[in-house]
């Protein structure tokens, strides 16, 4: 009985940390679709996603990766906050880039 319990109880944290999860990384994609797609999809006439996946990419690091994100999301008024650039930039990493992160 208290065993079960348990495992319940495991499950259903498990279940909420996932889900947590997912949501913010949906959040980020948004913040990031909203500030900055519309401009990409127009240069690269349809899907912008390719303008991270050039053959010659501006970004060659981590580091050049999130210099770029603040560079656009200054340029573009966004007014992103430390923290949301870093994690735009970790979203672009982990979608487009692979770059090792930085702890
Ligand atoms: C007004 C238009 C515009 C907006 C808005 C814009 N970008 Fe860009 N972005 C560009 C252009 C143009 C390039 C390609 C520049 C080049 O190749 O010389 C680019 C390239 C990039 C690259 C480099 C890709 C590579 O080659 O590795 C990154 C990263 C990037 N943008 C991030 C962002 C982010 C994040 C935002 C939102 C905060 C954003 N951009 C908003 C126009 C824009």
């Amino acid at each position: 009985m208290r065993l079960s319990f348990l495992l319940l109880a495991t499950l259903l944290l498990l279940t909420f940390s996932l889900q947590s999860e997912s949501e913010n990384t949906n959040e980020i994609k948004q913040l990031h679709d909203q500030q900055c797609s519309g401009c990409h999809i127009n240069i690269t006439d349809g899907d912008g996603a390719v303008i991270y996946t050039r053959s010659t990419r501006m970004a060659n690091s981590i580091e050049q990766l999130e210099s770029l994100v603040k560079h656009f999301a200054d340029g573009s008024d966004a007014q992103w906050n430390q923290a949301q650039i870093k994690q735009v930039t970790n979203y672009l990493n982990q979608t487009y880039y692979g770059f090792i992160e930085k702890k």
